[in-house]
Formats: structure tokens, sequence, C-alpha cells
């Protein structure tokens, strides 16, 4: 059986995938001694204003899932993941108000290292090497090119099997783990690096590069009309901490070094987040220069689809294809494109494996994302997105980032609890 102590380390690798606002939603709860570690949305850690349709819980669910996977082969564990029914529940993935896992891991008795890894082998030959599998990990879903699909309740194999572009073997990717970045701004360009990215994906995800001048326009466009609604500018001024006097500094958020705020800015801003009321006279003072900002924005023309050259990109939208999903016929698919969130959530927590290992590829290259998601959060902005890369009705934007290698060699790490 593996061991506590293992299993600990693993789960604290895991912690350190990324997740909107850096709330962490994941709860992991060991079961029967380390024979099985349940996962449940952790209580007010959901974003329901900011994320009504629990999309980015579920991708940050996938990528702690991801690096859980990741920790896991370089500790020599095999795992399997059952999705339980609770990944479909709005009450669990959109507010956090069910007690209910949503998955279960199962681990398997077997060979475990003592910890760090040294070998890249693996049981069964796949390898650790570049572009090979995570060691003794078998393929997941998220990697399998069929199409089909494992909903909730039924048992899917572990992530991980498409191995972050490691290329030494286990130690490699707990590393990488570590030492994946995330940016507000200061990215030099990474030039063929959204192919590169691109080449890693299951068939039924794709990445659509994006211009730099739109990604601008459709950002701002994003942030003034998700922040015109009181729920999130309210929701954004409850995570953000700006002052390290703030109580969770060191916890969770965004504080002011991850967002790059200068001091003066900060210390002025922080009292605004933490006391109640200047919180609310804020939020009524950003939500109407919101609408305005909105209405100036909405004014300026966005020209229709066009090529733009995916080697020089430098930003792009993480797009699932529901075509190459098997989600049924006739009435159901239109069941599944209606919903809110466009996809089968199962589909949504496999995108978040796959962003995940796109993460670490990245950090492989030296390269950081700079999520943009507020395009995706705004209907508004993410209709000109759609218009301006020619997405279809079926084409499901997830995700949408700047990628390129950061200015700063060492930008600040967001905390973690
Ligand atoms: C689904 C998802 C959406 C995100 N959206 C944004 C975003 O819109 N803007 C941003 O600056 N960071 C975004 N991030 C990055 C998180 O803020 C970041 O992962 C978190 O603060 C933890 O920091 P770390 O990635 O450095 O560990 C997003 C991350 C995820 C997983």
């Amino acid at each position: 059986m593996t061991s506590i102590h293992t299993l600990n380390r693993i789960i604290a690798d895991a912690a350190s995938a990324p997740s909107a606002h850096n709330t962490q939603p994941w709860s992991p709860r060991m079961i029967g001694d380390g024979a099985a570690v349940e996962l449940r949305v952790a209580r007010k850690r959901t974003l329901p204003a900011s994320d009504p349709t629990g999309r980015d819980t579920l991708l940050g669910l996938g990528a702690w899932l991801e690096a859980f996977s990741v920790s896991a082969a370089v500790h020599r564990v095999d795992f399997d993941v059952e999705l339980l029914p609770a990944l479909a529940d709005p009450e669990a993935i959109v507010h956090a108000r069910s007690d209910d896992p949503v998955l279960r891991i199962q681990l398997h008795q077997g060979r475990e290292s003592t910890g760090g890894g040294t070998g890249g082998g693996t049981d069964d030959g796949t390898g650790g090497g570049a572009g090979g599998g995570t060691p003794n990990v078998r393929t997941t879903a998220a990697d399998r090119h069929d199409g089909s699909t494992d909903a909730p309740g039924s048992r899917l194999a572990p992530a991980g099997a498409a191995s972050p572009a490691s290329s030494g073997g286990p130690d490699p990717d707990r590393h990488l783990l570590a030492s994946r970045k995330t940016v507000r701004s200061g990215l030099e360009p990474a030039k063929g690096l959204v192919i590169e990215l691109a080449s890693s994906l299951p068939d039924w995800l794709r990445l659509v590069p994006v211009d730099a001048d739109d990604l601008r326009h459709f950002s701002s466009l994003g942030t003034a009309d998700t922040v015109r609604e009181p729920g999130v500018a309210r929701e954004l001024a409850h995570w953000l901490r700006l002052h390290p006097s703030h109580p969770r500094y060191d916890v969770d958020g965004l504080n002011d070094r991850v967002l790059g705020v200068p001091a003066v800015a900060s210390r002025f801003a922080s009292a605004f987040t933490r006391n109640r009321r200047l919180r609310e006279a804020a939020v009524r003072v950003v939500t109407p220069v919101g609408e305005l900002w909105r209405r100036a924005l909405l004014e300026v023309p966005v020209s229709a689809a066009g090529e733009d050259a995916p080697a020089a990109a430098t930003a792009f939208a993480l797009v699932a294809d529901t075509k190459l999903l098997d989600i049924g016929s006739g009435a159901e698919v239109t069941r599944v494109l209606n919903s809110p969130l466009g996809l089968p959530p199962e589909r949504v927590l496999e995108a978040g494996q796959a962003l995940m290992r796109l993460w670490l590829l990245a950090t492989a290259r030296g390269a950081a994302f700079a999520p943009a998601s507020e395009i995706i959060d705004s209907s508004l902005a993410q209709g000109e997105l759609r218009y301006r890369l020619g997405l279809s009705r079926r084409d499901v934007p997830l995700f949408v980032t700047r990628v390129g290698v950061p200015r700063d060699p060492n930008p600040p790490r967001a905390p973690r609890r």
C-alpha cells in the first residue's frame, strides 16, 4: 500500500496546480489509510458570480488531477480514477455546497519509490522520456483520440500518460510542477511554441492563435463587461490580498506581488478589499465605470475571421470541438450544446488535465502563461472572439492566454494554503 507519507507528498504536489483567482477549489481526503483519495470541491472556494458555469472550477480540478498524476508517477504510484455523479452537479461544482466527492482516486498496491525518484523507467516500457509517457501510469481519457466519453460515475484511467515535455525521467517532472509560471505582463515571443504545444493535445482539443492586438481589445472588453456585475467585482475584491497585512496574504488569492501592483497603489487599494463597507463603496464606483468602458469598447469594429500565423503566435484559445466528441445525437447534442458549459463536465475536467500538460510543457521550454479568462467569462467578448477566430456553434472556447518567455526569469509565485 502507498505510504501515508508518500501520499501526502503527492497531494502537496497536486496543490501546485493553477486555479482561477488562486481559489484552490480542491479538497482531497485520504480514505482507508491511503487506499484511496476522494476529491471534493472545497467550500467557499468557487466563484459563483464570475464562474457561473463551473468551467474554471472544473479546469482547476483537472489541473489538480494532472499534477497529482505527475507526482504519483515520480513516486511510482499507480492509480485509477473514478468520476462520481457530483462532478455534474452545479451544487458541488458552482456553489461548493455539496459534501459529495466528485472523483475517487483508487491507489494500486505495489511498487512505490521512496520519493524524489531516480530513474525514468516503467514496468510497461512506455518510458518517461521526451514526448513519452509519465512513468508507470496508463492512458488517460484525455489522451484517447477516439472521442469516447467517461460519464461521471464511470471508471476513468489515470491522467498523465502524455508526459509534459520532460526529457530525463521523473525528477524533472516534479521540478516542472514547482517551476510552472503564471505572469500578468512582460512576455517575449517564443517562436513556434504554440505549434509545439498544440501537438500534445487530443484530437478534440485545439489551440487557435489569437492576434496580440485583438487579445488586448477582447481582454479590455471582457474586463469592462464582467466588472460591471456587482457580484463579479465583489468576488474579485474578496480574493485580492493587496498588502502583507491581509490575514490570508500567504494562503490563497491574488496578492500585489503576483499582480505586479506598485507598492503605493496596493497600500491605497488594500483597504478597499479588506473592509466590507469600503469594498461595497468600491463596487458602487467600479460597476458604472465598467458600464461606460464597455460601451466605448463596443464601438471598436472587429474584423471577421483571418489567418494568424501559428508559428509567430503570442496568444491562443484552447477550444473543444464537440463534433469530435461522442455526445449522442439529435436532442442529446442540443441539450449538451445548450447546457451552461456547452460540454459534458467530465470533458472540461479532461481539458483541465490537458491545460496543465500544456502549461508544464511551456515551463519546460522556459515559457509562462498570462491567462485572460475574462474573454471567455464575458458573453460579449467571447462573441467577438468567436467571430474573429471563425469558431462554429460546436466549438467551445475554454481558456485564453498569452504565452511567451517571461522577462523576469523568477516571477513571484502565488501562495498555497
Ligand atoms: C481556469 C483558470 C483560469 C485562470 N484565469 C486567469 C485570468 O483570467 N487572469 C489571470 O491573471 N490568471 C488566471 N489564471 C491563473 C491563476 O490566477 C493562477 O493559476 C493562480 O493565481 C495560481 O498561481 P500560479 O499559477 O502561479 O500557481 C487562471 C488559472 C486557471 C486554472
